[in-house]
């Protein structure tokens, strides 16, 4: 048997909506994507989603739009995907990381420092599990800061009755293919209550624009085009029935997995906090063994993340990062391993992957 990682879904609907844009709408600023960002924000429960073109593009024009601006700090968790700072570091900014609380690999609020240059924090729902965001954004108050949630990978999660993204003062999500939902390409969200924030994210994404030729700001070409939005429609559609099947395949997972010694597995879903297993994180000391036991028994891992981001050779090149600074970080990073987990995963392919853990593990 043969168990990929994520598979991302397609559906005719999704191609029957992708190609009706194409054919009746203009190709960007179509109705599509007005639609669309309407949807998701209703989702959320927020006043206002403006798409982008990526998770990344989300992060750096909501941190321009709300006053971020070079040599500022910026806090954020080291155990995540690289563009969570490189969104800011493009302009300047500079970054700041806080130790992430083992068990659930998401910031811990005890390790937030905030320096008289921290200007914002970003939690990062890292697999799908929402941070702490009541002591976060209690240490953010505290001190006047910025609080954007890196919600690339929590699409629909909650936490205390509310959606990711309307949990701190701006939401960011990224739409890559191998996301919890998808648009058929690259594209992104924000997602904010504040007003002016989102203005001005419609009109960085727009190149600055004012008028048609007219430009008040240095903006960029970010913007969600009307085929990506149509898909990204039907897409949203699927979200809630989706991330329950996540949830299912993590309930089997845990069931099958609990007693095996040497392994540890990611938070469940309690009365408080409901991710939504964009990834099914595990850990082991014995990590690469694992990995090659089950690639050999064709069932695909990934290793979310094998380098830390202040171990990035870029990172320690241009901040002088150095091994030790995060030892939970650094640790997870050589023992996490990241199982298959998709919302079409059949109870076969599940009991097929425990099974060949449970022969690993002995
Ligand atoms: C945690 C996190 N932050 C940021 C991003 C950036 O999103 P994108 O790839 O759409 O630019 C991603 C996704 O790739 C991510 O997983």
């Amino acid at each position: 048997m043969k168990v990929p990682l994520a598979q991302p879904v397609m559906t005719e609907e999704m191609v029957e909506a992708a190609a009706n844009a194409l054919r009746n709408e203009r190709l960007t600023m179509g109705e599509s994507m007005f639609r669309f960002e309407e949807e998701f924000a209703a989702m959320c429960g927020v006043k206002h989603a403006v798409s982008v073109g990526s998770g990344t593009a989300a992060i750096q024009l909501s941190l321009l739009s709300a006053g971020l601006k070079a040599n500022d700090t910026i806090l954020t968790s080291s155990l995540s995907f690289v563009a969570t700072t490189n969104a800011f570091v493009a302009f300047g900014g500079v970054p700041a990381f806080a130790d992430v609380i083992e068990s659930e690999y998401t910031i811990d609020p005890s390790k937030i420092s905030v320096a008289a240059e921290t200007k914002a924090i970003i939690p990062v729902h890292l697999y799908g599990h929402p941070c702490r965001m009541d002591e976060v954004n209690a240490i953010a108050e505290e001190s006047s800061v910025l609080v954007l949630e890196d919600a690339c990978q929590a699409h629909g999660a909650m936490y205390k009755g509310k959606r990711a993204g309307a949990l701190g003062d701006i939401g960011c999500f990224s739409f890559y293919p191998t996301k919890n939902m998808h648009v058929g390409g690259d594209g992104g969200m924000v997602t904010t209550d504040d007003e002016e924030v989102a203005n001005s994210v419609r009109k960085l994404r727009h190149c600055g624009r004012k008028g048609q030729y007219e430009h008040d700001a240095i903006g960029y070409t970010a913007r969600l085009n009307s085929v990506n939005a149509a898909v990204g429609i039907e897409q949203l559609k699927m979200l809630e029935g989706w991330n329950e099947k996540r949830r299912a395949v993590a309930a089997k997972y845990h069931s099958k997995l609990k007693d095996i010694d040497g392994l540890r597995l990611p938070p469940r879903p309690s009365g408080d906090v409901i991710p939504v297993y964009h990834l099914y994180a595990i850990t082991t000391e014995r990590r690469d063994e694992l990995k090659a036991h089950l690639d050999g028994a064709g069932v695909q891992t990934g290793v979310h993340y094998e380098i830390p981001i202040h171990l990035q050779p870029i990172y320690r090149q241009m901040f002088g990062y150095a091994e030790g600074m995060l030892p939970v970080t650094e640790r997870l990073c050589r023992q996490v391993l990241t199982l298959p987990i998709f919302p079409d995963m059949t109870d076969d392919q599940t009991a097929y992957v425990c099974e060949k853990m449970s022969e690993f593990f002995g």
